[in-house]
């Protein structure tokens, strides 16, 4: 229908090392199937010095730069690409703000975190940010097409 044109948009969400480590991935996977989103990837890795400065290339030459390459490489992220009607900026709404103080109960981070260089995950910002970052993190064939078969389901 016009109102869900944009039902395949796409957006990349990581669990970052302190949210695998605080055995959150489950809860925040469920969140965003909840909400009615599909799950079109998924994987887990211990990320490169590399490829974080391309993911955060805006952020290389911030005084928290060394503080966050040190954050993320700690340990395993989980990164997954998310699908469905406004993903990008209703994914941005439940993780909440950047700053968990700002972060309202009931997102991720105004529930499961208190500061800003341990704020639990990762979302795009945009669509151009969640394409941008789709491709880096994603190759084409890791990222799989998927219908609901059985018509008892409401999808
Ligand atoms: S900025 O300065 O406005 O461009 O930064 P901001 O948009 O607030 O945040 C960009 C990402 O940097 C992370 N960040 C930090 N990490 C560790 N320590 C500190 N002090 C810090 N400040 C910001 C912030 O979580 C954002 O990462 P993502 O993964 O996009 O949430």
């Amino acid at each position: 229908s016009a109102g869900l044109a944009d039902v395949k948009e796409r957006t990349l969400i990581a669990v970052k090392p302190d949210g695998v480590q605080r055995r959150l991935v489950g809860q925040i996977i469920r969140r965003f199937e909840q909400r009615g989103f599909k799950l079109v990837g998924l994987k887990m890795l211990q990320v490169s010095e590399g490829l974080l400065a391309q993911h955060y290339c805006q952020l290389t030459q911030k005084p928290f730069y060394s503080s966050l390459v040190e954050y993320m490489t700690s340990g395993p992220v989980v990164v997954m690409v998310w699908e469905g009607h406004n993903v990008v900026q209703s994914s941005r709404v439940m993780v909440g703000a950047t700053n968990p103080a700002a972060a309202p109960a009931g997102t991720v981070r105004g529930d499961f975190s208190l500061h800003v260089s341990r704020n639990v995950v990762h979302a795009s910002d945009s669509l151009e940010g969640a394409q941008r970052e789709i491709q880096l993190w994603f190759q084409g064939k890791e990222l799989v097409e998927w219908d609901c078969w059985d018509q008892t389901l409401t999808c």
